[in-house]
């Protein structure tokens, strides 16, 4: 790795074969550790991510009182506890809080702080200072919260809380789980019942970790409610693996000739495997196994293997948010496939961590493969035959998702390739490399 955090990935030496436990899924720990702050006693977790976004969450929930006594276990999770602020609320903290690259750990604050009565600035990297944010503050105004700058969409944004907030029924311009979680969490403390409706439905966490702390929760297709005011109580949380990471481990044992892999003790939740279904349409070798489910969220086994003939699909937007994260590894993987390969309602990719959706068609011409925006479609036409040529130098852009796109890429090809920004895996994965090199043994 340079100082620029640049890395060359060299191609596999041999296939992938055997069985993976990836880290603790991202979502599922971030909210494990925010809503055990927010909760009256002490949470008990296990199984958290320990990755630069969960740490940032960590660090905000530390600056705003809670007690946070996590430690890495012998798999490299974090576990232990986290005593809450419950009915008294957060401390005032003495300093803006800032969330690193993560905007689930800004966007969900801005819910969790709405009912108290303190003034947050909430800030973060160039990345995140640049994504939407009048997303967030433009429901939790109506519930009675106030930002400054008012009519701000960029951190850093200074949000004041509101003791009386007003429930709301909010339909959600776009499907986002940040954007959703952030009003559910408002209305935790409102009085009455906060609804939250969704052109397409967004993860779930939220919903089904709420009633473990004690939060009446209701979920539909496309609509999620809360009834307040409570005072959420400690739980027990163990997080299972993350699917997301999977994604990429899955998608190179596609590429890889002769690999074979299980990673095992995985989310399964449906609104996160939309790549195992969209591979499955693709012709990949892929198959998940239900094992069990951690309090409401399901996980198994997603066992992949190389696959020779892949071919095109088409993902129907109202399936977009299932693959959301997953869109970058499944272009590469579309970039084997013959035919063309359309990702349907795609615009969101546009506001990640960086433009994802300009990104992967860039990253794609540098390989000679053919990947355009048309309306707000994403289309990609795949060669079978696709070598990468030597001397490649993509540019993660800081996105993590990226940098691993780019690896596998280069892992699955004859020729190494160069990754600008590759140190940025650390955001959800710092083991990515790691967990490869044992696979490859
Ligand atoms: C996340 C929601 C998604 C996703 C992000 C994590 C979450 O964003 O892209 O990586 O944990 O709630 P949206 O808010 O756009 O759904």
């Amino acid at each position: 790795m340079s100082e620029a955090g640049a890395a060359t990935i060299q191609p596999l030496n041999a296939p992938l074969k055997g069985d993976v436990r990836v880290p603790g899924d991202k979502s599922i720990s971030h909210r494990a550790v925010l809503f055990a702050a927010m909760a009256e006693g002490t949470s008990h977790l296990t199984g958290v991510s320990d990755s630069e976004d969960v740490r940032s969450s960590i660090k905000a929930v530390q600056q705003l009182g809670a007690t946070v006594d996590l430690e890495s276990d012998e798999r490299g999770a974090l576990r232990g506890s986290i005593t809450g602020w419950g009915a008294a609320g957060p401390v005032q903290p003495d300093a803006p809080i800032d969330c690193g690259n993560s905007g689930t750990t800004a966007r969900l604050l801005m819910g969790m702080l709405a009912p108290w009565e303190v003034k947050v600035t909430i800030t973060g990297d160039d990345s995140l200072k640049s994504r939407p944010m009048r997303r967030n503050t433009a429901p939790l105004m109506k519930m009675g919260v106030q930002f400054e700058p008012a009519e701000a969409d960029r951190l850093p944004i200074t949000e004041l809380g509101c003791p009386h907030l007003r429930a709301i029924t909010y339909d959600a311009p776009m499907a986002s789980a940040q954007l959703k979680t952030a009003v559910l969490l408002a209305g935790v403390y409102a009085d009455g019942t906060t609804t939250l409706n969704e052109p397409s439905s967004s993860r779930n966490h939220t919903e089904l970790m709420l009633p473990e702390f004690g939060v009446p929760t209701t979920a539909g297709t496309r609509v999620a409610s809360v009834t307040g005011p409570v005072i959420m109580h400690a739980a027990d949380v163990h997080v299972p693996g993350d699917a997301s990471s999977a994604a990429f481990l899955c998608a190179a044992a596609i590429l890889k000739p002769g690999s074979s892999i299980c990673v095992k003790e995985v989310s399964l939740n449906p609104a996160r495997i939309g790549f195992v279904r969209t591979l499955e349409r693709m012709g990949a070798n892929i198959t998940d196994t239900r094992e069990g489910a951690q309090g409401k969220e399901p996980f198994g086994s997603i066992c992949a293997s190389h696959t020779q003939r892949l071919h095109g699909c088409e993902v129907p937007p109202q399936h977009f948010a299932s693959i959301l994260d997953e869109v970058p590894i499944l272009a590469a993987v579309a970039a084997h496939a013959k035919g063309i390969t359309v990702f349907k309602g795609a615009s969101e990719l546009r506001v990640k961590e960086t433009d994802r959706l300009q990104a992967i068609i860039d990253g794609l011409e540098l390989v000679g493969v053919d990947a355009w925006e048309e309306g707000e479609n994403l289309y990609i036409e795949g060669d079978p035959d696709l070598t990468i040529p030597p001397g490649v130098v993509f540019d993660a852009k800081g996105d993590h998702r990226l940098a691993m796109t780019w690896a596998v890429l280069g892992m699955c090809s004859h020729t190494p390739v160069e990754i600008e920004g590759f140190d940025s895996v650390s955001v959800s994965y710092p083991g990515f490399i790691s967990d490869i090199k044992t696979l490859e043994a």
